[in-house]
């Protein structure tokens, strides 16, 4: 049970680039105000994947649009995760390339079109939702919208620490390598591109431990009277 009176329907975007830690805060933000959790960049690394999978490169914008009303049809996208045919698909989806398949489609304006009402249906009733233009495009009327960022060098560190805890093969030159040409894609491109809302807190959490994050977060929703703590 959560130690807080929430606002009813309250929404609140969390946006950043990779690495930012926004995946985890929106987790611990989540549990902590018992709302559901929605990862958006999901959707865009299940289309990567779909259209991977369909044998089309995703450079081929018009190849992709054709077979996206259908790849949308057969995804149910939830706070536990992406569900493809029944089956959770979730940990499939969290590769580096499929990260990085994902920042491709998610450059295609009309395959961001129609995500949206993807994701302003599962949204309305409320939410913590994650993502790059959460604040921007797609909720630009919730109630609070934070702006994550770190170094890119603490960003890459992170990733890598990751991997190694997993046991894998890594090499952090390469990390940062990657997470450069994936911010160039996701902060440059034309449509819905990465950037903080007028409106939003920006927190940098570079030195910042996770639970700081968190608790930054929870004072600024409590000044707003957005959440009450429970006598
Ligand atoms: O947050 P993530 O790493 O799972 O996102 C994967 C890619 O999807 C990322 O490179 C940018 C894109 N994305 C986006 O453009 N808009 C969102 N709301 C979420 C993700």
């Amino acid at each position: 049970m959560s130690r807080w009176l929430v606002t009813a329907g309250l929404q609140l975007a969390i946006d950043g680039p990779s690495g930012s830690g926004k995946g985890t805060i929106a987790k611990l933000m989540g549990e902590e105000l018992c709302l559901p959790v929605l990862d958006t960049g999901l959707l865009y690394r299940f289309i990567g994947w779909r259209a991977d999978e369909a044998g089309l490169t995703l450079d081929d914008e018009q190849a992709v649009l054709q077979i996206l009303p259908t790849m949308i049809s057969t995804m149910a996208w939830k706070a536990q995760g992406i569900f493809f045919e029944q089956k959770d698909c979730t940990s499939l989806l969290r590769s580096e390339s499929a990260g990085s398949r994902a920042s491709k489609v998610a450059a295609m304006p009309q395959v961001r079109e129609a995500l949206l009402d993807v994701q302003r249906e599962l949204a309305r009733l409320g939410c913590v939702m994650d993502g790059r233009d959460i604040g921007t495009v797609v909720l630009p009327e919730a109630q609070a919208k934070f702006y994550l960022t770190a170094s890119q060098r603490e960003r890459a560190r992170r990733r890598w620490s990751q991997l190694k805890e997993q046991g894998k093969n890594a090499d952090l030159e390469r990390i940062a390598a990657e997470l450069k040409d994936r911010d160039a894609r996701d902060m440059d491109r034309d449509c819905a591109p990465l950037e903080k809302a007028k409106d939003a807190v920006h927190v940098d959490s570079t030195i910042m431990r996770m639970d700081d994050v968190v608790e930054r977060i929870l004072n600024v929703l409590e000044r707003r009277k957005l959440i009450t703590k429970k006598l």
